[in-house]
């Protein structure tokens, strides 16, 4: 633990925030941030690009974990007027691709699979103790950092999350799902992430639990910033 740089564990289900908050924690702070969903969104995308499709069984779980075993993940961040984190899988930018509906459910569906769990926990691991950082995920203060500095568990309304991610589709372009579609998918990722038997997403019996229902980003971002300063003046 002496030797781990500070860590800030981020968890919550979709739509929470979690995203934005850690992005603007991580500038304010001067951290690494660590989007570990988008890790879950390239094995997706990885097996769509196999011909993979959203009903593949458990016959197909040892092909999809070799498919995370072998993937190349690299996050750059680049420095423009919009700095942006953008995520590399095997050479290629996929970063605005794994953000559809379909790469969300994909994402959920793999992720339950123990072997690309395992896959990925090592470069979680790696990318948390390189310097300060900050992760966000669904197990980060459960099992991948269960000794974080301080943890936090982002919650709000299932309409204020479906809301949220509505605005986000529609400011990417595109077609995107009616709200009730949106809500409909939230609601089922929410009940497979937080049923699968390994790494379920839950709170940490040590997390700070924020609700962002009724709160603006700026508010989270104020509240969360205060807490870890804190934390890191006491660390030293
Ligand atoms: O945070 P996100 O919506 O980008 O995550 C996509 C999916 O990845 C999510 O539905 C469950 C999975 N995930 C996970 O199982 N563990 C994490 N630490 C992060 C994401």
């Amino acid at each position: 633990m002496s030797d781990q740089p500070f860590v800030v564990a981020v968890d919550g289900p979709a739509g929470t925030g979690k995203s934005s908050a850690t992005k603007r924690i991580a500038d304010l702070l001067g951290l690494i941030h660590v989007d570990t969903g988008a890790l879950y969104r390239g094995v997706a995308f990885q097996c769509f690009e196999v011909g993979f499709t959203l009903d593949f069984d458990e016959s197909d779980h040892d092909a999809i974990t070799k498919i995370a075993q072998k993937a190349q993940f690299e996050f750059k961040r680049i420095k423009s007027k919009n700095p942006s984190n953008r995520l590399f899988l095997n050479g290629k930018d996929v970063t605005s691709m794994i953000r559809t509906p379909d790469m969300s459910m994909m994402a959920s569906r793999v992720s339950a699979i123990p072997g690309v769990r395992a896959a990925l926990k090592g470069l979680q691991r790696n990318l948390g103790m390189s310097a300060p950082s900050i992760l966000e995920g669904r197990d980060i203060g459960t099992v991948i950092f269960p000794d974080a500095n301080i943890k936090f568990f982002l919650t709000a309304s299932i309409d204020e999350r479906a809301k949220r991610r509505l605005s986000e589709l529609e400011a990417q372009g595109g077609d995107s799902p009616s709200f009730e579609e949106l809500r409909e998918q939230i609601l089922k990722r929410d009940e497979g992430d937080s049923t699968r038997a390994i790494a379920p997403l839950k709170k940490a019996s040590d997390a700070i639990e924020i609700d962002t229902t009724a709160s603006t980003l700026d508010q989270v971002v104020i509240e969360m910033a205060k807490l870890i300063r804190a934390k890191m003046n006491k660390a030293g």
